[in-house]
């Protein structure tokens, strides 16, 4: 490791925005833009690119950028009276200089603190006060943290209620070689027949059409599995009971202004997120919500993956 190693770097990013590099020992690195509070970038120490961006996407706010890892608050969805997953992915955040310390481990180096608060304009659509403190952090082996804590600061004495997700998209090589192992038998709600509540078969999921269902009350990891990169990613999620499963598909990409017509067949989001049973806060309570990604070599024997020893492994 060189003396001058830089964990973290403060610059602009596309469209002039302010973005935050963490970059790590082995050659890891991530993008955080303070727009959206968005990770942008996640790549390994071989310097690949484990997000999806889409080509399209035109960092411009107000409009939130699609890819990397939208956060969704405090409204998931279009169900509520907020605009579609709510508006902190397309506010300005800020660096947080005085985050209140973490339980954990924090011998990481690599790690931005981010803040959103209330604002009067937000206030006319949400009257609530809050702070939504996320933190970023990419760990020595490459894994990328994030951990949001949302406290309700309301003096009128008033609860609020949120939904939340953080809308991963992850970069594939195609959508039709991917399964997802750790969902399968589970309820989902299917947003695509106005959130009736079905139940998963007994295997792996994979794609060949449109998908948009909440999986309710899943296992707190999840992998999916790139048969032709050879690559599974792990998700791994504290505090966040459901995991979204959400690609356009051919049809419904062409309808997407900011989505190459082609490009649905190189991402898949899999979100860590509280839907079915939303969250409240009374004033002075604070929630957390944590995932935690990996990204790791999956050997490829005999046209099956082993999907198990992925889950069970560590
Ligand atoms: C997913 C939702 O999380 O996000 C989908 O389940 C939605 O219903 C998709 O279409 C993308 O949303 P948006 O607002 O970023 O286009």
């Amino acid at each position: 490791m060189s003396a001058e190693m830089v964990f973290v770097e403060h610059c602009k990013g596309i469209s002039g925005l302010d973005k935050v590099i963490l970059r790590e020992v082995r050659g890891s690195s991530a993008e955080v833009y303070l727009y959206g509070g968005q990770v942008i970038s996640w790549k390994n120490d071989h310097g690949e690119e484990l997000l999806f961006v889409s080509s399209k996407a035109p960092f411009k706010p107000p409009k939130a950028i699609r890819g990397g890892i939208p956060i969704c608050f405090p409204q998931f969805g279009s169900h509520g009276h907020l605009e579609q997953h709510g508006f902190a992915r397309n506010r300005f955040w800020s660096i947080d200089h005085d985050p209140p310390p973490f339980i954990t481990n924090n011998s990481n180096k690599a790690f931005v603190d981010l803040i959103l608060k209330h604002s009067e304009e937000d206030a006319k659509i949400w009257p609530h006060r809050y702070e939504f403190r996320l933190r970023v952090t990419l760990g020595p082996g490459g894994d990328l943290m994030l951990t949001s804590r949302i406290r309700n600061t309301n003096t009128d004495g008033k609860s609020f209620t949120f939904t939340f997700a953080y809308h991963n998209y992850f970069s594939v090589s195609d959508i039709s070689e991917v399964r997802i192992e750790g969902l399968e038998t589970l309820d989902y709600l299917d947003n695509l027949q106005d959130r009736q509540r079905f139940t998963e078969q007994g295997d792996a999921i994979t794609f060949e059409s449109e998908v948009d269902k909440i999986y309710v009350s899943t296992p707190t990891k999840i992998a999916i599995l790139d048969h032709e990169k050879k690559r599974t990613f792990v998700l791994r999620k504290d505090g966040l009971p459901d995991a979204v499963v959400w690609n356009p598909w051919d049809k419904k990409a062409k309808l997407i202004p900011d989505l190459g017509d082609e490009e649905y067949k190189h991402m898949l989001c899999v979100e860590a997120a509280a839907v079915e049973k939303p969250i409240t806060l009374k004033p002075g309570e604070e929630w957390k919500g944590r995932q935690e990604l990996s990204a790791v070599p999956s050997s490829y024997c005999s046209g099956q993956l082993d999907p198990q020893k992925v889950l069970q492994g560590n």
